[in-house]
């Protein structure tokens, strides 16, 4: 018997105000045509003055226990992927717990930038296979809004704010890859790449800091390893690009999401696309878009999903799960 991590649950919140492409034409030199061609992004969502990454995070993880039918006392460990986090601490998933009231347990933040959620879904496997949690809410939440330097045109029109969690619980496997769960996983960074992708503060610089981005050496990795890092998984378990029936990728362009999908042998109708609606949400990105690929009808249970992302570090990785 092997013990697999699988989705009970699954939910997102995005937050009221929806910035079209066109609204930025009036601040900087920019179109709507540039945007929609070199990203695929039409739209995205902006967070409310007094909105907080806890809010979002906290909004989307009751939609995920609701659709578990579980309550907040019944999850054992929170794991929150964000960069933009309310306070430099307490961690957003202690803000999350006491939100939702749930008073036992463990709760604490990861931060891989937009593969965040690739990472804390690896995190929370192996807490359930190793025993350590037997539920356990994974939740990418972002306010990137706050880090954008509004007059830098080749940043400013790419990211979104907004919040998507997964509820996961051990069951019983056969250990083969027909089983439901997570089935492998691969994580990888090189902090060589550092600087082709940061924000320009932090706590010990004083600052907040603005996000900073050589968007086409970015794309060049990001073409190179996302791919990579999806086979790499597929591998482990003895499955390829013939056997996904989705692959949730982060959404950050959808250049890189066709050209990925097409190095995978993947048509672009087994693709799940958020990006044109939520733009780069970072580490929600992925859990965004599963939540929303469940709620068109395209994801079912029984399905082979990959997910995919790369961002700063850099930190890139893969996940194979079965719906
Ligand atoms: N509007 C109009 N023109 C623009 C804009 C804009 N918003 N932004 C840049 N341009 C101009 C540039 O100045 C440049 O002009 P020039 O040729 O006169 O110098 C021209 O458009 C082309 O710019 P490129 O940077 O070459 O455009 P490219 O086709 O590479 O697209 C983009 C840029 C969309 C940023 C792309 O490189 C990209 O998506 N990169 C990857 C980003 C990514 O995946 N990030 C993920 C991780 S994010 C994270 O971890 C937080």
């Amino acid at each position: 018997m092997t013990t697999r991590a699988q989705v009970r649950g699954v939910g997102h919140y995005l937050p009221k105000r929806v910035v079209p492409n066109s609204e930025f034409e009036t601040t900087i030199d920019t179109s709507d045509e540039w945007i929609r061609s070199r990203s695929g992004i039409e739209r995205r969502h902006f967070a409310a003055d007094d909105e907080t990454t806890s809010d979002m995070a906290t909004a989307a993880a009751t939609r995920a226990l609701d659709m578990a039918g579980l309550a907040a006392q019944e999850i054992d460990a929170i794991i929150v992927a964000t960069s933009t986090p309310d306070l430099t601490f307490p961690s957003v998933a202690t803000m999350v717990q006491a939100k939702l009231g749930m008073t036992k347990g463990f709760a604490f933040d990861v931060q891989a930038v937009c593969a965040g959620f690739v990472f804390a879904l690896a995190n929370a496997n192996a807490l359930i296979i190793s025993g350590q949690a037997n539920r356990v809410i994974v939740i990418g939440a972002e306010t990137f809004s706050r880090i954008m330097d509004w007059n830098d045109r080749t940043t400013s029109v790419l990211f979104g704010d907004g919040a998507g969690a997964l509820v996961l619980e051990a069951a019983d496997g056969t250990g083969t890859n027909t089983d439901r769960g997570i089935l492998a996983t691969d994580l990888n960074s090189d902090g060589r790449h550092k600087d082709i992708l940061y924000v320009d503060g932090g706590v010990s610089t004083q600052s907040t800091g603005h996000l900073r981005m050589q968007g086409k050496e970015v794309f060049r990795h990001a073409v190179e390893k996302l791919a990579s890092t999806a086979h790499t998984a597929l591998d482990k378990v003895g499955l390829t690009g013939d056997d996904i029936d989705w692959i949730v990728p982060h959404q950050a362009n959808l250049r890189i999401i066709k050209s990925t999908a097409q190095k995978m042998g993947v048509g672009l109708d087994r693709v799940v696309l958020t990006v044109q609606d939520h733009g780069n949400t970072s580490a929600a990105s992925i859990p965004l878009a599963l939540s929303v690929g469940v709620e068109r009808g395209q994801i079912k249970p029984g399905n082979l999903i990959v997910t995919e992302a790369i961002g700063g570090g850099l930190a890139w990785g893969a996940v194979v799960l079965r719906w």
